[in-house]
């Protein structure tokens, strides 16, 4: 069943409009709820620990963060491959070693991976907010009015934003299931909220560069098209 879904649970977001930045606090805690919540069955494809630097950590921390995950390297002299904590330039770790388990774990679905998630589903940032936000505990009554016939297969979780309703991911953000590091209150919106500033960033992390450039181009269209106003005026200006 398609259907029809909710309005989006839209947000007030740092980075829209022309003067749009990202707020790093909001970033670093977006980045806790990937790494304690969604890291085990997400990829972040093409990102390296030390892009984290573009979001506030020091060179150090990063190094830490890094650390703190094991990586796969090899092969050695032996021909074997080891594990070895990660360093900066290693990409951020995936969950799973191929497709094969990711699906065995998801039952036959793989976790997609999540770095350009905000650019690949409309309503980007307020999707993926709504979707992390949009569990029922059973089909309600306007889905079931729609489809009196609508059943949830086993496996499945109902999520109100989902394309069918039926999604593979279970529900993920409880009250309780983590302590921000900046003792902001981890409600399951401030979380939702967060990861979903982070997985925007991920998508565009160039974004505030090019609004940047944005505003560079429209003060240098304004001065020049009042130079040549007045070099116009200055040429015809003993013309009758
Ligand atoms: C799908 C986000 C945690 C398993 C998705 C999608 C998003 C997402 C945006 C795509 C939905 C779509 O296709 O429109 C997140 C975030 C997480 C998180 C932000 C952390 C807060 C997890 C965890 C698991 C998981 C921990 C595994 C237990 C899946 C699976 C799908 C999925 C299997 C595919 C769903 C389907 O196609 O039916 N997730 N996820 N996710 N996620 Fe997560």
């Amino acid at each position: 069943a398609g259907g029809e879904h909710p309005p989006l649970k839209t947000q007030n977001w740092t980075f829209e409009g022309v003067f749009g930045t990202y707020d790093e606090a909001q970033l670093q805690r977006g980045w806790e709820v990937y790494t304690n919540v969604c890291k085990s069955c997400h990829a972040l494809d093409y990102m390296y620990y030390r892009n984290l630097e573009q979001i506030g950590y020091s060179e150090d921390e990063v190094k830490e963060i890094a650390a703190s995950f094991e990586t796969e390297d090899g092969p050695d002299e032996w021909g074997e491959m080891f594990m070895r904590p990660a360093e900066p330039l290693d990409p951020i770790i995936e969950p799973y070693e191929n497709d094969a388990i990711a699906m065995l774990a998801n039952g036959g679905v793989v976790p997609p991976n999540l770095s350009v998630m905000t650019r690949a589903r409309d309503g980007g940032a307020d999707y993926v907010y709504s979707l992390l936000l949009g569990y029922e505990d059973s089909v309600p009554e306007w889905v079931l009015e729609a489809d009196p016939n609508f059943e949830l297969a086993p496996g499945k979780s109902f999520n109100s934003y989902f394309p069918g309703y039926a999604i593979s991911m279970p529900q993920q953000l409880f009250e309780g299931i983590l302590e921000y590091s900046d003792g902001t209150p981890a409600t399951p919106q401030q979380m939702a909220k967060d990861v979903s500033a982070f997985l925007q960033w991920a998508a565009e992390p160039e974004l505030e560069d090019r609004k940047t450039l944005g505003r560079y181009v429209l003060v240098f269209l304004v001065v020049f098209t009042a130079l040549l106003y007045a070099y116009k005026r200055e040429i015809w200006k003993d013309a009758h």
